[in-house]
């Protein structure tokens, strides 16, 4: 399906929460910049990481910050007439992964949500950087069970702390299965 190394990246609570109401729950500035530093740094000059997320997703981004800048954005969704600014637009996550093998300009790539994609992009994923918030937000959407897959216990990338609520990043690495 792809050669390219497939990450998961999400923010989870104490539930394993990741959304409300179609919205983050939470808003860190330390963990954000986690998100975009991991997501944006990538190993040659002159290749860009491709973030591939769902339609609620990318609707749930300030229209001011999407496109997520220096990153190839490619949103999914069913509907043929959907328009996203700045964004490719894809019917399928075998088509948005076929989208980066054929361009050697795309380094990595990041699934970044929300829980409908996660669970479509798990099987064939080889890592998954997962921050724990540790707090609850009463969150209508979780994220999925993943202990099927990574069974190693993760790397410990650090905590930090932001208006006195802690969080803690993990990564956790698998081999991938050959397709
Ligand atoms: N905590 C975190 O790290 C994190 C990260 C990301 C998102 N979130 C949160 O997660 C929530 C959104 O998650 P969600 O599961 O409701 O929605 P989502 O996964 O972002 O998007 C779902 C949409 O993706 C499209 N889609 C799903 N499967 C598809 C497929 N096989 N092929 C093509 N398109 C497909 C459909 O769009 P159409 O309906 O247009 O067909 C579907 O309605 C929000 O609250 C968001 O803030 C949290």
């Amino acid at each position: 399906m792809t050669e390219k190394n497939v990450y998961l990246i999400v923010a989870v609570d104490e539930n394993n929460g990741i959304g409300k109401e179609g919205k983050m729950p939470w808003h860190f500035k330390k963990e954000m910049e986690f998100f975009r530093d991991t997501t944006s740094e990538t190993m040659e000059f002159d290749t860009k990481n491709m973030v591939i997320m769902g339609r609620t997703t990318w609707e749930s981004i300030d229209p001011k910050f999407r496109p997520l800048q220096d990153r190839e954005n490619v949103v999914l969704t069913h509907n043929p007439d959907y328009n996203a600014e700045g964004a490719a637009v894809c019917y399928s996550l075998g088509e948005a992964l076929r989208k980066a093998d054929l361009d050697e300009k795309i380094g990595d790539i990041f699934i970044i949500g929300g829980a409908q994609i996660y669970e479509l992009a798990l099987p064939i994923s080889n890592g998954l950087y997962l921050t724990k918030i540790h707090n609850s937000y009463d969150c209508d959407t979780v994220f999925p069970d993943f202990s099927e897959y990574y069974t190693n216990p993760p790397e410990n990338l650090g905590t930090k702390e932001e208006n006195g609520t802690e969080f803690s990043f993990h990564f956790y690495s698998r081999e991938r299965e050959t397709f």
